[in-house]
């Protein structure tokens, strides 16, 4: 393979503003400067993988402007083949984002170019899916999109989803998926009405009845869940204090499917994925915050 991963997916520039609460209804609140950074989760999950050491590629679209510039930059820089990342057809995808005391976020995400990838654009791309080991993507692109993905795949490699934004999948979609990785909300808007039970155990093994090969649910502070044929397992979480959690479930994704590639278990990949994730919520922004191999050794 000339690709440890290929990460199919949305490149957006994050404008972020740190406020003391965020405004309800009608009010209007005064926040900090405005800091603009290279986002999209999509091309998060890039960086953190390449910063890992993965070979990793990019398909995108972004706008012919300057934000499409920030973030082609931002991937040449950390070391990701943007052969794949097309130009033009709409503005690149804009992220707004506020940032509270506690570094929880809220994200209001205009698609821009982001929803212009097509599934022509994938079938076009055949050398890069046949050249990678893992694949992953993410729903900030067109749903025809990702079910042009899982039908362009090698017939060897393996495919990674988080389905965020959520929204109800196809059956073919979540057949392919090896692991379908989802928080807590995720799960249940994509469980819809099959939401009964209510451990995470319980959403797990639900979830891995819909199709996927497996699943694996994140629970922030109380670490993760991993399901797959062979059971259900617990992964431990790592403590640390938060600054800015942006992000931080783009490099779990990317540093599991990294693993998994390298030949990780399940469980195993998520142990590191979410040792990865809590670098990335000790500092501010999302890429910025994404460790290499040997931060993480330190942590
Ligand atoms: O997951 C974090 C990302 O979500 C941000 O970078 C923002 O662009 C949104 O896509
Ligand atoms: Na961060």
């Amino acid at each position: 393979y000339d690709y440890d991963l290929l990460v199919v997916g949305s490149a957006n520039a994050d404008l972020v503003i740190g406020v003391e609460r965020r405004p309800g209804a009608g009010e209007t609140v005064l926040g900090s400067d405005l800091a603009v950074h290279p986002g999209g989760k999509g091309a998060n999950q890039a960086v953190a993988a390449a910063r890992l050491g993965a070979r990793t590629a990019l398909l995108a679209r972004v706008g012919d402007d300057a934000h499409g510039r920030l973030l082609l930059d931002s991937q040449r820089e950390a070391g990701v083949d943007t052969v794949g990342v097309l130009v033009g057809g709409a503005p690149t995808g804009v992220a707004l984002i506020t940032v509270d005391p506690s570094g929880d976020n809220s994200i209001v995400v205009s698609p821009g170019a982001n929803g212009r990838l097509a599934p022509e654009d994938v079938s076009a791309a055949g050398c890069l899916f046949q050249g990678s080991r893992v694949v992953s993507a993410q729903l900030e692109i067109p749903l025809e999109t990702v079910a042009a993905v899982v039908r362009n795949l090698a017939p060897d490699s393996r495919f990674v989803l988080n389905p965020s934004p959520p929204r109800p999948l196809p059956s073919e979609v979540l057949a392919a998926c090896d692991p379908l990785i989802v928080n807590e909300h995720e799960a249940k808007v994509i469980l819809g009405s099959a939401a009964v039970g209510d451990s995470p155990e319980d959403w797990a093994r639900i979830l891995l009845a819909k199709g996927p090969r497996s699943v694996v649910v994140t629970l922030g502070a109380e670490g993760a869940l991993v399901a797959s044929a062979e059971g259900v397992s617990r992964v431990p979480s790592v403590k640390v204090s938060a600054v800015d959690t942006t992000g931080a479930g783009d490099a779990f994704t990317a540093a599991l499917a990294f693993r998994l590639g390298a030949g990780a278990s399940l469980a195993e990949a998520a142990e590191y994925a979410a040792r990865v994730g809590a670098v990335t919520v000790t500092k501010e922004g999302a890429q910025a915050s994404f460790p290499t191999a040997a931060e993480v050794a330190q942590q």
